[in-house]
Protein backbone atom coordinates (compact mmCIF):
# COMPACT_ATOMS: atom_id res chain seq x y z
CA UNK A 1 0.00 0.00 0.00
CA UNK A 2 0.86 3.69 -0.70
CA UNK A 3 1.91 5.78 1.86
CA UNK A 4 -0.72 8.69 2.30
CA UNK A 5 1.41 11.91 1.70
CA UNK A 6 0.55 15.01 3.61
CA UNK A 7 2.44 18.08 2.55
CA UNK A 8 2.97 21.41 3.73
CA UNK A 9 3.38 24.09 2.01
CA UNK A 10 4.61 27.26 3.88
CA UNK A 11 4.78 29.56 1.18
CA UNK A 12 6.98 32.52 1.77
CA UNK A 13 6.58 31.80 5.43
CA UNK A 14 8.88 31.75 8.34
CA UNK A 15 12.38 32.99 9.17
CA UNK A 16 14.90 30.44 10.57
CA UNK A 17 13.70 31.02 14.25
CA UNK A 18 10.22 30.69 13.66
CA UNK A 19 10.83 27.32 11.96
CA UNK A 20 12.81 26.09 15.00
CA UNK A 21 9.74 27.22 17.22
CA UNK A 22 7.58 25.27 14.62
CA UNK A 23 9.61 21.96 14.69
CA UNK A 24 10.22 21.91 18.27
CA UNK A 25 6.23 22.50 18.98
CA UNK A 26 5.64 19.74 16.20
CA UNK A 27 7.82 17.25 18.31
CA UNK A 28 5.94 17.88 21.56
CA UNK A 29 2.82 16.15 19.94
CA UNK A 30 4.23 13.94 16.88
CA UNK A 31 3.57 10.12 16.52
CA UNK A 32 5.13 8.64 13.73
CA UNK A 33 2.18 6.76 11.36
CA UNK A 34 4.08 4.29 9.51
CA UNK A 35 1.18 4.51 7.01
CA UNK A 36 1.67 8.17 6.11
CA UNK A 37 4.73 10.53 5.32
CA UNK A 38 5.11 13.85 6.00
CA UNK A 39 6.50 16.36 3.40
CA UNK A 40 7.41 19.69 4.53
CA UNK A 41 7.87 22.34 1.44
CA UNK A 42 9.65 24.98 3.19
CA UNK A 43 11.09 28.46 1.19
CA UNK A 44 14.75 27.79 0.23
CA UNK A 45 16.57 29.27 3.35
CA UNK A 46 15.07 26.94 5.94
CA UNK A 47 15.54 23.48 3.94
CA UNK A 48 18.94 22.74 4.58
CA UNK A 49 18.74 24.12 8.43
CA UNK A 50 15.63 21.81 8.91
CA UNK A 51 17.39 18.44 6.97
CA UNK A 52 19.93 19.20 9.71
CA UNK A 53 17.20 19.12 12.72
CA UNK A 54 15.25 16.51 11.27
CA UNK A 55 19.00 14.05 10.69
CA UNK A 56 19.61 14.53 14.16
CA UNK A 57 16.02 13.71 15.32
CA UNK A 58 16.42 10.80 13.03
CA UNK A 59 13.39 10.96 12.23
CA UNK A 60 11.47 10.14 9.09
CA UNK A 61 9.54 13.76 7.61
CA UNK A 62 11.06 14.49 4.09
CA UNK A 63 11.86 18.03 2.77
CA UNK A 64 10.93 19.57 -0.57
CA UNK A 65 11.05 22.98 -2.03
CA UNK A 66 8.06 25.46 -3.59
CA UNK A 67 10.19 26.03 -7.21
CA UNK A 68 13.13 24.81 -8.64
CA UNK A 69 14.83 26.58 -12.18
CA UNK A 70 13.61 25.69 -16.01
CA UNK A 71 17.20 26.38 -16.35
CA UNK A 72 20.54 24.06 -15.23
CA UNK A 73 23.87 25.33 -13.53
CA UNK A 74 25.09 28.66 -15.04
CA UNK A 75 24.85 32.27 -15.06
CA UNK A 76 21.09 32.13 -14.00
CA UNK A 77 21.12 35.45 -11.31
CA UNK A 78 18.36 34.31 -8.45
CA UNK A 79 17.98 30.29 -9.03
CA UNK A 80 18.06 27.54 -7.65
CA UNK A 81 18.98 24.48 -10.03
CA UNK A 82 17.28 21.02 -9.44
CA UNK A 83 20.77 19.74 -8.94
CA UNK A 84 21.32 22.04 -5.60
CA UNK A 85 17.76 21.04 -4.45
CA UNK A 86 17.94 17.29 -4.53
CA UNK A 87 21.45 17.57 -2.54
CA UNK A 88 18.69 19.05 0.42
CA UNK A 89 15.27 18.06 -0.94
CA UNK A 90 13.55 14.73 -2.02
CA UNK A 91 10.43 16.79 -3.74
CA UNK A 92 9.17 19.63 -5.11
CA UNK A 93 6.04 21.73 -5.84
CA UNK A 94 5.89 22.69 -9.50
CA UNK A 95 2.96 24.63 -11.30
CA UNK A 96 1.43 26.11 -8.31
CA UNK A 97 -1.15 28.81 -8.88
CA UNK A 98 0.75 31.47 -7.17
CA UNK A 99 4.09 31.05 -9.25
CA UNK A 100 1.69 30.64 -12.76
CA UNK A 101 -0.43 34.09 -11.78
CA UNK A 102 2.17 36.11 -9.91
CA UNK A 103 5.00 34.84 -11.72
CA UNK A 104 3.67 34.22 -15.17
CA UNK A 105 5.03 30.74 -15.35
CA UNK A 106 3.55 28.98 -18.55
CA UNK A 107 3.64 25.37 -19.16
CA UNK A 108 6.51 25.27 -21.62
CA UNK A 109 8.33 26.63 -18.20
CA UNK A 110 6.81 24.49 -15.61
CA UNK A 111 7.38 21.25 -18.05
CA UNK A 112 10.89 22.10 -18.41
CA UNK A 113 11.18 22.77 -14.59
CA UNK A 114 9.57 18.90 -14.53
CA UNK A 115 12.22 17.59 -16.74
CA UNK A 116 15.07 18.98 -14.64
CA UNK A 117 13.71 18.01 -11.44
CA UNK A 118 12.79 14.73 -12.57
CA UNK A 119 16.26 14.02 -13.86
CA UNK A 120 18.31 15.15 -10.66
CA UNK A 121 16.18 12.50 -8.71
CA UNK A 122 13.49 15.17 -7.15
CA UNK A 123 10.04 13.97 -7.11
CA UNK A 124 8.09 16.66 -8.26
CA UNK A 125 4.38 17.72 -7.19
CA UNK A 126 2.83 18.92 -10.23
CA UNK A 127 -0.29 21.14 -9.40
CA UNK A 128 -3.05 21.23 -11.89
CA UNK A 129 -5.94 23.84 -11.31
CA UNK A 130 -8.34 21.69 -13.01
CA UNK A 131 -8.76 18.66 -15.61
CA UNK A 132 -7.92 20.34 -18.36
CA UNK A 133 -4.87 21.71 -17.23
CA UNK A 134 -1.79 20.23 -19.09
CA UNK A 135 0.10 17.34 -17.61
CA UNK A 136 4.06 16.43 -17.93
CA UNK A 137 5.08 13.00 -19.41
CA UNK A 138 7.18 12.11 -16.68
CA UNK A 139 5.36 10.15 -13.56
CA UNK A 140 5.04 12.82 -11.46
CA UNK A 141 2.49 13.20 -8.31
CA UNK A 142 -0.35 15.51 -9.30
CA UNK A 143 -1.65 18.14 -6.68
CA UNK A 144 -5.07 19.03 -7.85
CA UNK A 145 -6.16 22.67 -6.57
CA UNK A 146 -8.32 24.37 -7.89
CA UNK A 147 -7.37 28.54 -7.31
CA UNK A 148 -11.31 29.22 -5.88
CA UNK A 149 -10.34 26.90 -2.59
CA UNK A 150 -7.10 28.19 -2.07
CA UNK A 151 -7.63 30.04 1.46
CA UNK A 152 -4.58 32.61 1.13
CA UNK A 153 -6.41 33.30 -2.63
CA UNK A 154 -9.55 34.75 -0.92
CA UNK A 155 -11.16 34.92 2.36
CA UNK A 156 -14.13 33.37 0.95
CA UNK A 157 -12.41 29.89 -0.20
CA UNK A 158 -14.07 26.74 0.05
CA UNK A 159 -12.53 23.10 0.12
CA UNK A 160 -13.81 21.76 -3.21
CA UNK A 161 -16.77 18.85 -2.69
CA UNK A 162 -14.62 15.94 -2.61
CA UNK A 163 -16.29 14.22 -4.76
CA UNK A 164 -15.93 15.96 -7.40
CA UNK A 165 -12.32 15.85 -6.49
CA UNK A 166 -12.86 12.23 -6.14
CA UNK A 167 -14.26 12.28 -9.76
CA UNK A 168 -11.21 14.49 -11.27
CA UNK A 169 -8.80 12.04 -9.72
CA UNK A 170 -10.26 9.34 -11.63
CA UNK A 171 -10.38 11.00 -14.71
CA UNK A 172 -6.52 12.14 -14.26
CA UNK A 173 -5.09 8.92 -13.01
CA UNK A 174 -6.92 7.17 -16.23
CA UNK A 175 -5.23 9.34 -18.46
CA UNK A 176 -1.73 9.55 -16.83
CA UNK A 177 0.59 7.09 -15.49
CA UNK A 178 0.79 9.40 -12.25
CA UNK A 179 2.92 8.34 -8.76
CA UNK A 180 0.48 9.83 -6.98
CA UNK A 181 -3.31 12.54 -6.51
CA UNK A 182 -3.15 14.95 -3.92
CA UNK A 183 -5.62 17.16 -2.90
CA UNK A 184 -5.26 20.71 -2.07
CA UNK A 185 -7.34 23.87 -1.14
CA UNK A 186 -8.82 24.59 2.36
CA UNK A 187 -7.76 20.99 3.84
CA UNK A 188 -8.11 21.83 7.89
CA UNK A 189 -8.08 18.87 10.43
CA UNK A 190 -12.60 18.53 10.24
CA UNK A 191 -12.48 18.16 6.20
CA UNK A 192 -9.11 15.65 5.60
CA UNK A 193 -10.38 12.64 5.67
CA UNK A 194 -13.49 13.29 3.63
CA UNK A 195 -10.46 13.31 1.19
CA UNK A 196 -8.07 10.78 2.11
CA UNK A 197 -10.86 8.26 2.57
CA UNK A 198 -11.38 8.27 -1.15
CA UNK A 199 -9.07 5.75 -2.73
CA UNK A 200 -7.64 7.64 -6.21
CA UNK A 201 -6.63 10.22 -3.57
CA UNK A 202 -3.47 9.53 -2.23
CA UNK A 203 -3.28 12.78 0.34
CA UNK A 204 -3.08 16.50 0.44
CA UNK A 205 -1.25 19.59 -0.03
CA UNK A 206 -1.89 21.89 2.94
CA UNK A 207 -1.08 25.69 2.80
CA UNK A 208 -2.77 28.01 5.65
CA UNK A 209 -3.08 24.95 8.21
CA UNK A 210 0.29 23.56 7.73
CA UNK A 211 2.04 26.93 9.82
CA UNK A 212 0.42 25.93 12.59
CA UNK A 213 2.48 22.86 13.91
CA UNK A 214 -0.69 21.50 15.94
CA UNK A 215 -3.44 22.23 13.39
CA UNK A 216 -1.26 19.87 11.08
CA UNK A 217 -0.44 17.14 13.43
CA UNK A 218 -4.11 17.03 13.60
CA UNK A 219 -4.43 17.14 9.84
CA UNK A 220 -1.77 13.97 9.86
CA UNK A 221 -4.05 12.29 12.69
CA UNK A 222 -6.92 12.63 10.80
CA UNK A 223 -5.95 11.73 7.57
P1 LIG B 1 -4.52 26.41 1.57
O1 LIG B 1 -3.39 26.44 0.45
O2 LIG B 1 -4.42 25.09 2.29
O3 LIG B 1 -4.18 27.56 2.47
O4 LIG B 1 -5.83 26.58 0.88
C1 LIG B 1 -3.11 25.31 -0.33
C2 LIG B 1 -2.05 25.66 -1.31
O5 LIG B 1 -2.03 26.78 -1.81
O6 LIG B 1 -1.18 24.80 -1.61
Amino acid sequence: MQKTLIVANWKSNKTVSEALEWITQFNKSFTENPDKEIVLCVPFTLIYFLKKILEEQNNNIKLGGQDVSAFGEGAYTGEINSKQLKEVADYVIIGHSERRVNFREDDDTLFKKVKNAFNAGLTPIYCIQDETTPVPDEKVIIAYEPPSSISTFSQEAKADDPDKTEIIGNKITYAHDIAGFLYGGSVTPENVSEFTQKEVISGVLVGGKSLDPDEFIKIYENA
